[in-house]
């Protein structure tokens, strides 16, 4: 028994992958859905407010007249993709949760939004059309393992036109300096954002070499105990640069979020656009 929870419960290697699901796990997904529809909440999306104004600037920066496909990855249940398409561009998103690609591609219809959806993981896509710009939001950049970036960088980079632009955020080293390790239990006897069944949950948040973060739950049900991994890689406007310059990116600009901020080293994002 002691090795077994020995096993669970250690910090594991760096970029370990959760085995369960945790975007696609039936009850966490409709957690996330609900959490990304509301516009109050910072968590799944960003605030509604945030999520207008970057919509706008994004418009300004890469006007639809000139990027007319667009690509958005990770798009969720549709925040951006359906501002992108009502300023006019030809939109594309993939997500790999089925429950958002359901919901995103009801809400497109329903609204009479001509958007393509797929549900796909992008660290394999594979779309049968090339695009003037790609857009990654919310600082998923971070969650894959270097190994991950690379061909996500690779896949985005045969999916642009000569000349077609790429634009992402990803966590700062102010992210990782303000990140607090630490472990703490929570008991949900009435259920909550991670079982609709009593559990408890075991939180280890680690910082590892290379300015990576760890936040490590464990679920314990009645029935199992499942861990999740949910890793961040932060970056210095340097070390950013230097990675997507290795698969033949040019650096546009470096921003401090997806608005259209300022960069600034103390800020805990930042965004860089790119060209093909
Ligand atoms: C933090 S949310 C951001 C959603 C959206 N970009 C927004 O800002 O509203 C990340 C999204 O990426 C999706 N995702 C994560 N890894 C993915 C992968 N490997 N392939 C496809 N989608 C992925 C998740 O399902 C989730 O919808």
């Amino acid at each position: 028994m002691y090795k077994r929870m020995k096993q669970i419960f250690e910090r594991p290697a760096l970029y370990l992958k959760s085995e369960a699901a945790f975007w696609n796990e039936e009850h966490i997904s409709k957690q996330m859905l609900n959490a990304h529809l509301d516009p109050d909440f910072e968590g799944a999306s960003r605030k509604a407010d945030f999520i207008e104004k970057s919509a706008r600037w994004i418009g300004e920066l890469l006007p639809s007249n000139k990027y007319h496909k667009l690509l958005d990855l990770g798009c969720g249940p549709g925040l951006y993709t359906e501002r992108f398409a009502k300023m006019g561009y030809q939109v594309t998103g993939i997500d790999f949760s089925e429950r958002s690609i359901d919901y995103a591609k009801k809400a497109a219809k329903q609204r009479g939004l001509d958007i393509s959806y797929h549900c796909q993981n992008y660290l394999n896509m594979d779309l049968d059309m090339i695009f003037d710009v790609s857009t990654m939001i919310y600082c998923d950049y971070g969650a894959l393992s270097t190994e991950d970036r690379r061909s996500l960088r690779n896949y985005v980079y045969q999916h642009l036109n000569a000349g077609g632009r790429f634009l992402f955020d990803a966590f700062s080293m102010e992210f990782y300096h303000q990140f607090k390790e630490g472990t703490s239990w929570e008991l949900c006897p009435e259920g909550g954002f991670w079982s609709g069944d009593e559990y408890m949950l075991f939180q280890g948040n680690y910082k590892y070499e290379g300015y990576v973060t760890l936040e490590q739950r464990i679920l314990m049900t009645d029935d199992k105990i499942t861990p999740y991994y949910l890793w961040n890689t932060c970056f210095t406007k340097e070390s950013l640069i230097q990675e997507v310059e290795e698969t033949g990116f040019k650096v546009i600009e470096v921003f401090g979020d997806v608005a259209g901020d300022e960069y600034h080293k103390d800020n805990t994002t930042m965004a860089i656009l790119l060209e093909k």
